[in-house]
């Protein structure tokens, strides 16, 4: 079986290809980054008009790439949420059109399961259970992950989430939109010691986050600190410091309250290379594995969103023509395969 997946619930536009027997057939991207890197951050109505306009040639280059006819493909996925709802009209609606006109199967899905199973992609894919750590723009939580669909939700941020929160700390510093990896370049010329920012709500039980206090306490220290690159990069260092300790200590009490030994790390923060090797040197402390989509994947694609479809599409697990965006869906709303 082939699916085409279609991503557009935010400033990217991911089509992709993907087969059930031969794995991903092709993928294409397009970052809206440029264009909204003058207002520093997305600006919706934007974002959806420049979607109308890449999503068409991208399709037919995605087909054309995995060498597929339009009567070669067995369904559409598109994300159906959550994310921006103007964004999402267009894969929405693009995709409904297509299922309708090659009167194959619609499958909606949820746009955090496509981050979380990206990590499928990969030749060394986890096995069920396992938790997942998912750190991205929009969101950042905890997940126990029993199956495909099996969700439950251990905690979440309520506030920022820890991609938000690097993009308005890298803001503060002078750097452009989107500001995570642009902070976590400059911190890797930051000295350690000379700045020591919170762990939030690591002192009490729970698996909850709170990003924003360290966004507040970034400001104040820059507000007091000189303005020297070599004091930039002091502060980016900080910064990224305690948000890096403060998702392992997390996850730490995640596995062992679930008794888990494999973690999953996914969206936009997990391409981050200090986490993944903190990740790393915990989970061979607790003899247990850790996982993660190749870099290409860990941002928005829309080659999650196809490898998610297939397996809510072999599960006939297919949406009506008129099914609407849903720009909140909770993630533990969904049902298994
Ligand atoms: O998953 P994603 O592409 O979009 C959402 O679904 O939100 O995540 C984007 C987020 C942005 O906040 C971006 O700054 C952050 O991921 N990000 C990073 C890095 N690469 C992307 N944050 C820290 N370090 C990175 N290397
Ligand atoms: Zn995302």
């Amino acid at each position: 079986m082939r699916i085409l997946g279609i991503e557009t619930s935010c400033d990217e536009t991911g089509i992709a290809v993907y087969d059930d027997k031969q794995g991903l057939l092709s993928h294409e991207l397009y970052s809206q980054v440029k264009l909204h890197a003058d207002y520093g951050g997305v600006v919706p109505e934007l974002a959806s008009r420049d979607h109308v306009r890449k999503i068409i040639p991208l399709i037919e280059k995605a087909l054309a790439d995995a060498n597929t006819t339009s009567d070669q493909i067995d369904g559409v996925a598109f994300t159906q949420g959550p994310g921006l709802v103007g964004a999402l009209l267009v894969g929405s609606s693009v995709g409904r059109s297509l299922a309708y006109a090659w009167n194959v199967p619609a499958v909606g899905v949820h746009h955090m399961e496509g981050h979380l199973l990206a990590p499928m992609l990969e030749s060394s894919a986890p096995e069920f259970p396992f938790v997942a750590l998912l750190v991205s723009g929009g969101h950042s939580m905890l997940v126990k992950v029993d199956a495909i669909g099996e969700y439950e939700v251990l905690g979440e941020s309520i506030d920022d989430a820890a991609g938000e929160a690097f993009d308005k700390t890298a803001k503060l510093l002078g750097l452009d939109y989107p500001g995570g990896p642009l902070l976590a370049k400059l911190a890797e010329k930051g000295e350690p010691g000379h700045y020591k920012f919170p762990r939030p709500m690591t002192d009490r039980p729970g698996l909850d986050f709170s990003f924003s206090g360290l966004k507040t306490f970034a400001a104040n220290t820059i507000r007091d600190a000189d303005t020297s690159e070599q004091t930039k990069a002091n502060i980016a260092y900080a910064f990224q410091e305690a948000v890096v300790d403060t998702l392992i200590i997390k996850c730490r009490r995640a596995l062992k309250q679930t008794g888990m030994k494999r973690l999953v790390i996914a969206g936009g923060v997990s391409a981050n290379t200090q986490l993944r090797a903190q990740m790393q040197a915990l989970m061979t402390e607790l003899k247990g594995e850790v996982f993660y989509p190749s870099l290409a994947y860990c941002t928005d694609n829309g080659a999650m969103i196809a490898y998610a479809g297939m397996q809510r599409l072999k599960a006939g697990q297919t949406v009506e023509l008129s099914a609407q965006a849903k720009p909140r869906w909770p993630l533990d709303s969904l049902s298994g395969l």
